[in-house]
Order: C-alpha cells, then sequence, then structure tokens
C-alpha cells in the first residue's frame, strides 16, 4: 500500500473525488457481488478513534469487511491507549503504523491528522480532527448529492446549526466549493457563525454565500440540499453560551411547508433537536441515506488508496 494520507478536502483534486463518485456507484451497484471480496485480504488496517464515534468507525469497519480486510482497533484511544501514561500522539501513531497498512484516525485536536500524516509510515486517514475536518464524511455527502441530483454542479447549499465547530460543513463547503456554479446560504445564530477562515476562502475564490440568522421562506424556496448540523458541545470548552444553548432553526413541519418541493434535507448526525422525527417521514428526508452511503463511499476510498490513485 503506497503512503499517500487523505487529511483534509482541500488537498483531494475534483479528479479524484470524481472517481470515487464513480468507483462508488459500481460498488453500489454490485452490492450483493462478490466482486470486492479479497480486495484487502492481505491488509491490516487499524480504527484509532480518540473520540466518540458511531457512523464513522462502524462504516469504515463494515467497508473493511466487505473488502475481505482485517481490523485492528482502538475505540477509546483517550482512555485505552498509552496516551493515559504520557505518550505522545507522534509516538503512539509511529508504533501503530508498525501494525497495520493504513490508519483511521479520529481525535479532538484541529491538527492530529497532520501531525499523525507527518510521522506514519502508512496513510493516514483522518476520520474527523477536531473543529477542523472530516474529509470521508465530505465524500459520502457529496456522493449524496452527486446520487441525488445527478451533478454535483449548481446547487444551492443552506447549511445550519454549529456552523462555527461542525467540521462536517467545513470539509463539505470546501468540496463543494471545488465544482462550479455551487452557492450558500449560511444559517445560524450569532454565537454560531462560521470561522473567518471559510468566510475568507469564499470570498477569495468568488463563491456566492449568505449568511443568516434564521430560517426564511425565500431561503428555503431556493435551497436544493438543506443540511443541518448539532451544536457540537464537546468544543464549547468553558464557553457558558455555548453550554447551555439548544438549537434555534429547527427543522419542523412549519419548515417542511414551506421548503423547495425538489431539495433534500442531509445531516452527517448525530442528531439531538435540530430535526424534529416528523421529518423522517418526508421524501426529501435522505439522512439515512447518508449513512448507507458511507459504508460504500467508504469501501472506494480504501479500494483507491490501495490501487493508489491519489
Ligand atoms: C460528525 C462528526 O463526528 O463530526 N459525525 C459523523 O461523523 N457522522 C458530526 C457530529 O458529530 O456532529
Amino acid at each position: 500500500m503506497h503512503n499517500k494520507h487523505i487529511i483534509d478536502v482541500q488537498s483531494l483534486t475534483t479528479e479524484y473525488i470524481r472517481s470515487i463518485f464513480k468507483l462508488t456507484q459500481e460498488i453500489h451497484s454490485e452490492e450483493k457481488s462478490p466482486l470486492y471480496k479479497g480486495f484487502f485480504s492481505d491488509k491490516i488496517i487499524a480504527t484509532v478513534f480518540y473520540e466518540p464515534s458511531t457512523r464513522t468507525r462502524l462504516s469504515f469497519e463494515s467497508a473493511i469487511y466487505r473488502l475481505g480486510g482485517n481490523i485492528i482497533t482502538v475505540e477509546n484511544a483517550s482512555e485505552s491507549s498509552s496516551t493515559t501514561k504520557g505518550e505522545t500522539l507522534s509516538d503512539t501513531i509511529k508504533t501503530i503504523s508498525s501494525y497495520a497498512d493504513a490508519i483511521i484516525l479520529r481525535h479532538s485536536d484541529d491538527d492530529a491528522a497532520i501531525i499523525a500524516s507527518s510521522v506514519s509510515s502508512v496513510p493516514i486517514i483522518n476520520a474527523g480532527a477536531g473543529k477542523a475536518e472530516h474529509p470521508t464524511q465530505a465524500l459520502l455527502d457529496g456522493y449524496t448529492i452527486y446520487e441525488h441530483f445527478g451533478t454535483i454542479e449548481n446547487i444551492h447549499v443552506t447549511m445550519v446549526g454549529d456552523l462555527l465547530r461542525g467540521r462536517t460543513i467545513y470539509s463539505l463547503v470546501y468540496l463543494l466549493a471545488k465544482f462550479s456554479g455551487n452557492t450558500f446560504t449560511f444559517v445560524s445564530s450569532v454565537n454560531f457563525k462560521m470561522r473567518d477562515e471559510l468566510r475568507s476562502f469564499l470570498i477569495q475564490h468568488n463563491i456566492s454565500f449568505e449568511e443568516k440568522e434564521c430560517l426564511d421562506e425565500e431561503t428555503l424556496q431556493k435551497t436544493d440540499v438543506l443540511y443541518a448540523t448539532r451544536i457540537q458541545k464537546e468544543r464549547c470548552g468553558d464557553d457558558k453560551v455555548c453550554l447551555a444553548s439548544v438549537s434555534t432553526c429547527v427543522i419542523d413541519e412549519s419548515v417542511l411547508q414551506k421548503l423547495n418541493p425538489k431539495a433534500v434535507i442531509m445531516h452527517p448526525l448525530p442528531r439531538v433537536d435540530e430535526i424534529s422525527l416528523i421529518v423522517d417521514a418526508d421524501p426529501r428526508a435522505i439522512y439515512f441515506k447518508q449513512v448507507k452511503n458511507g459504508v460504500y463511499v467508504r469501501m472506494a476510498i480504501l479500494m483507491k488508496l490501495k490501487e493508489n490513485k491519489i
């Protein structure tokens, strides 16, 4: 396996992203075929998670098993690895890279994946780093949009929730910004507005966006993708306002009534209070489709890694 990392969306090319979409479609359509079994039978992949995860770790592990691969795992690394004895992330990663052919890493530090990739002798796949990036989530979100609309261009995306600390927002915007004609409305209360780095990026790249405090009818009418996120409580630190906050601009029945009939509602999950349960029955709600696509997209990411096509 070649030593190529997946650290952030910014360093992925549009060719790579399109090739992941294409391969995912093939895998999807061959779901029951044994074609991909054996692809990873000689590989050991480490899943090393310092932060909680349901979807990302289990969908990666499901993807690895579907490819016939083998897994070693540290599920609760901040408590169960040598980190508790004072070992640095660098030393832990150097060690695990002697045992595995690739490392899938989730960590609470923004620069964890960068640090890990600087010392690892095998590919690092960033499975979420602090509030910075979550590139494989962006690939599965992007694929879900592509699958639904048949294109990844000229989409108007409305993002709601914790735009300050939600890493999936950053990675998905960076991904969509690579394709032409995509535009954005960012909806959040004042304490959860996006970081300046993203605002400057959009201005620099001439990408059209607006910022609002709540979902209004005009926004909902022009929206193709309504992308909701939860408040990232674990990243509030000692910010009391953040810790005490509940979601504003909740997606409920009244939003459904005003939302463009051709729009889709997405969420990286887990959801807390930002989407009412009643929304699940609406055909525009596709967040559990994202969950399912996560396995196929991650199979494609792993297969490309082995092919060394990035
Ligand atoms: C997201 C994450 O971990 O950033 N979850 C996920 O991977 N599907 C979103 C979140 O935790 O809010």
